[in-house]
């Protein structure tokens, strides 16, 4: 029986650079600083319950919530990791206010990375799986040494995009707008190795849907009847989806991923442009989505067409399967409420 050759993470990012004769190898190594923190990461994620990280610090983050260790933590890993190496003119991340700067003493280059350092962080005393997300950005601005115009881009002009999930095993799936692949960190060695080369979401795949539906109440009538449909509640869905909501949505968009669904965070009524963050959480995943043949939507237009005014903007966002975000999409114009929702299903029965 032959054995299928092991590609590492350093590997899989030199043989993509080598296609690209002029790359200054600047970018790969942003890429295996990325991986080094994430190790970093799940090594103390794994020691959550001995070590003494867990608890609130007191403290509350730009976003108004608590903030724990961990979170704190990581974001320091990754900063660290990044901030020396002369590749970056400076970061953003979920849990600071303003553009992080290159520290003075080091020098400064072409690229911006920006993060939430540890997603899903209410779920780490339960021990459910949580995630790190990033995002990499071309210096645009003529600000020698950055500014946050480097990171006000919309999602499309992202040279790459990624996220870590701290789950059963530790897994890094990053996009350089050329496919999605996913690694899986082997303890013993330390190494990220290729297990999941060219991630497409199942077109037809698992139907499930992925919403804090406790909100219910606070959602528009669109939304409402999006939600109604998808469980068969309005009789005109003759295939209802299956639940499952984690809470983290690294997790939940890894699991729709691979197994087909759509994730959505909605809107509501008093929250108007939803909970997630569009710099740090949306648009990564949006690029890693669109890469794998899925769609990303706030649920009008695409996310990654959306141009960002500031660096903590929320945005509604709808991922996952395509047809299955498409079908919000219409629920949401207004063109399902009522009688006659039903292609996905006439689609669907006639396969
Ligand atoms: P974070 O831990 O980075 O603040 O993100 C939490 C987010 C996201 O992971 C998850 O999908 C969502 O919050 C869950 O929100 P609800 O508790 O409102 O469902
Ligand atoms: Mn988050
Ligand atoms: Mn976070």
């Amino acid at each position: 029986m032959s054995q299928r050759s092991v590609v590492t993470i350093e590997r899989h990012i030199i043989e993509a650079e080598r296609q690209f004769p002029e790359a200054t190898g600047a970018f790969s190594n942003i890429m295996y600083d990325i991986a080094f923190a994430a190790k970093m990461i799940a090594r103390e994620v794994r020691r959550a319950g001995l070590a003494d990280v867990l608890g609130y610090t007191g403290e509350v983050n730009v976003q108004g919530e608590e903030v724990k260790k961990l979170d704190e933590f990581a974001h320091e890993v990754i900063f660290k990791a990044l901030d020396h190496t002369g590749h970056l003119c400076g970061m953003a991340s979920e849990e600071v206010e303003d553009f992080i700067p290159i520290p003075d003493r080091f020098p400064t280059g072409k690229y911006c990375v920006l993060f939430d350092p540890l997603d899903g962080s209410s779920n780490i005393e339960a021990n459910v799986s949580v995630g790190t997300i990033f995002s990499v950005h071309r210096k645009i601005s003529d600000h020698e040494r950055g500014c946050a115009e480097d990171c006000l881009q919309p999602g499309y002009k992202q040279v790459a995009a990624g996220y870590v999930v701290y789950g059963s095993s530790t897994m890094l799936v990053y996009t350089t707008g050329n496919g999605v692949h996913g690694f899986t960190l082997e303890p013993s060695i330390g190494e990220f190795l290729l297990s999941h080369p060219n991630i497409r979401i199942p077109e037809k795949g698992q139907r499930i849907y992925s919403v804090n539906e406790g909100n219910y109440n606070k959602w528009s009538p669109e939304q409402r009847a999006l939600v109604d449909h998808l469980k068969g509640a309005d009789g005109q869905n003759p295939r209802p989806f299956s639940a499952r909501y984690i809470g983290s949505l690294v997790a939940d968009f890894h699991r729709n991923l691979l197994y087909g669904g759509f994730f959505m965070y909605p809107a509501d009524h008093k929250n108007r442009n939803g909970k997630l963050r569009l710099l740090y959480e949306a648009a990564p995943l949006a690029m890693i989505a669109e890469q794998a043949g899925g769609r990303a939507s706030d649920g009008f237009r695409k996310i990654n067409d959306i141009v960002p005014d500031s660096l903590h903007q929320r945005t509604p966002l709808y991922i996952g399967t395509r047809e299955h975000v498409e079908l919000a999409e219409q629920f949401l114009a207004g063109g399902r409420v009522g009688a006659e929702a039903l292609s996905i299903e006439a689609v669907a029965a006639g396969v």
